[in-house]
């Protein structure tokens, strides 16, 4: 076995008590995110400096800050819009100096009188807000929107700001973080949360990992599409070195609905990138639900192999999940595709998910499986 892989069998994978909100990490919420010291630790081992690193569903783009700053060129592909603004914000990198300037002069817009509310139509929107939480928004949201001509990177980043703010001061519910993964749920309580508040915390908290980000980054490229994956071959011309991925895990969650309220106020579209989502929650309906979210894994695997060079890895986390209490053996069903496919498993074991994690009672541990092409 090669050295590299032999230190690897050795790492317990659960990184407890690590610091995972370093760098960028921190500047917004993604459902099912990789710790950073996961994605670090591959590629520390499976990959040398100049190496292109591909995750094909970067989701909020852990991946790529680790590789970036590891001295990799890395490739991020995600078919939400809100993990492709995400990846690409947290990539992106923007003088402090002028980050603070812009800050001022947008708190300078928002406090002025004429500043007028800008809030898009959608549904129930009395019902997820306040009224005066609403109002307060919509003129945070009016002054970012003149940022969008002036300065494109700086208004990406205010809207990262905005997004990672609005379902903290939405109206709760008991089950409130379930009210986004169940498809019809909607808050029963009316409260004022005062949004100016949270976006200043937010703003600051992002400046100051821009300032961690400007001390760690790299001359290496970084490029985030927003596409299907099962497509990559049509649109990566160059081969990469390193897959590292954490695939949606079947049935588990709607990554384009969990995200809606930004997708509310940014006016994205959520059924159309929902049917392209692969493993949706809201497909665990559909009798062939199962198969589908197989087949299309497949077509993934069968990507990742023409897309890697010869003797580079690919590397999974994965969960099973259940639907009807019955149990959705995805890491088997990966192993043997892969192995189809012409991969060779060199490393298979099991990490323990975070007592404080949401999915641990329902997935209380994942798979890292690594394959060598
Ligand atoms: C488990 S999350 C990845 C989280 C990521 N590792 C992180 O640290 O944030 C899985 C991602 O797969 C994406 N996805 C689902 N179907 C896709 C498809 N057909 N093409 C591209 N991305 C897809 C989802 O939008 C989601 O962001």
């Amino acid at each position: 076995m090669a050295p590299s892989l032999v230190k690897l069998s050795k790492i317990s994978w659960e990184f407890n008590d690590a610091n995972t909100r370093t760098l960028t990490h921190g500047y917004h919420p993604f459902h099912a995110k990789f710790i950073p010291q996961i994605p670090r630790t591959i590629i520390e081992h499976l990959s040398k400096e100049g190496d292109i690193v591909l995750d094909p569903f970067c989701g909020s783009g852990t991946t790529l800050v680790e590789a970036h700053t590891l001295k990799r060129n890395t490739i991020g592909i995600d078919i939400a819009p809100i993990a492709a603004l995400v990846s690409k914000v947290k990539t992106t990198f923007i003088d402090p100096n002028e980050l603070e300037k812009a800050k001022n002069k947008l708190y300078e817009m928002i406090d002025t009188k004429k500043a007028k509310p800008v809030i898009p139509n959608f549904p129930n929107q009395n019902t997820w807000y306040n009224e005066k939480t609403l109002q307060e928004l919509g003129v945070i949201w009016g002054q970012i929107l003149t940022f969008e001509k002036k300065n494109s990177d700086i208004f990406d980043f205010f809207q990262v700001a905005f997004s990672s703010i609005l379902k903290t001061v939405a109206n709760r519910s008991e089950h409130w973080n379930w009210a986004f993964i169940g498809d019809n749920m909607l808050p029963k309580l009316n409260k004022y949360t005062n949004p100016n508040k949270y976006f200043n915390n937010t703003l600051e908290r992002m400046i100051s990992g821009m300032k961690d980000f400007q001390k760690a980054k790299t001359k290496n490229w970084t490029k985030v599409l927003k596409m299907n994956t099962k497509d990559i071959s049509k649109n990566i011309k160059k081969k990469v070195d390193l897959i590292i991925t954490s695939p949606p895990y079947c049935f588990a969650v709607d990554f384009n609905r969990y995200y809606r309220l930004s997708y509310y106020w940014f006016n994205w579209e959520i059924d159309k990138n929902r049917d392209v989502e692969i493993g949706a929650r809201s497909k665990r309906a559909k009798k062939c639900g199962i198969d589908d979210y197989f087949s299309d894994m497949e077509i993934c695997i069968k990507e990742f192999y023409q897309v890697l060079n010869k003797g580079g890895y690919c590397c999974f986390t994965l969960g099973n999940t259940k639907r009807d209490n019955k149990e959705i053996n995805a890491v088997e069903r990966t192993i043997e595709m892969c192995l189809k496919e012409g991969f060779q498993l060199v490393e298979h074991t099991y990490r323990e998910l975070s007592k404080q994690s949401m999915a641990q009672k329902r997935i209380p541990k994942e798979a890292v499986l690594i394959f060598k092409k």
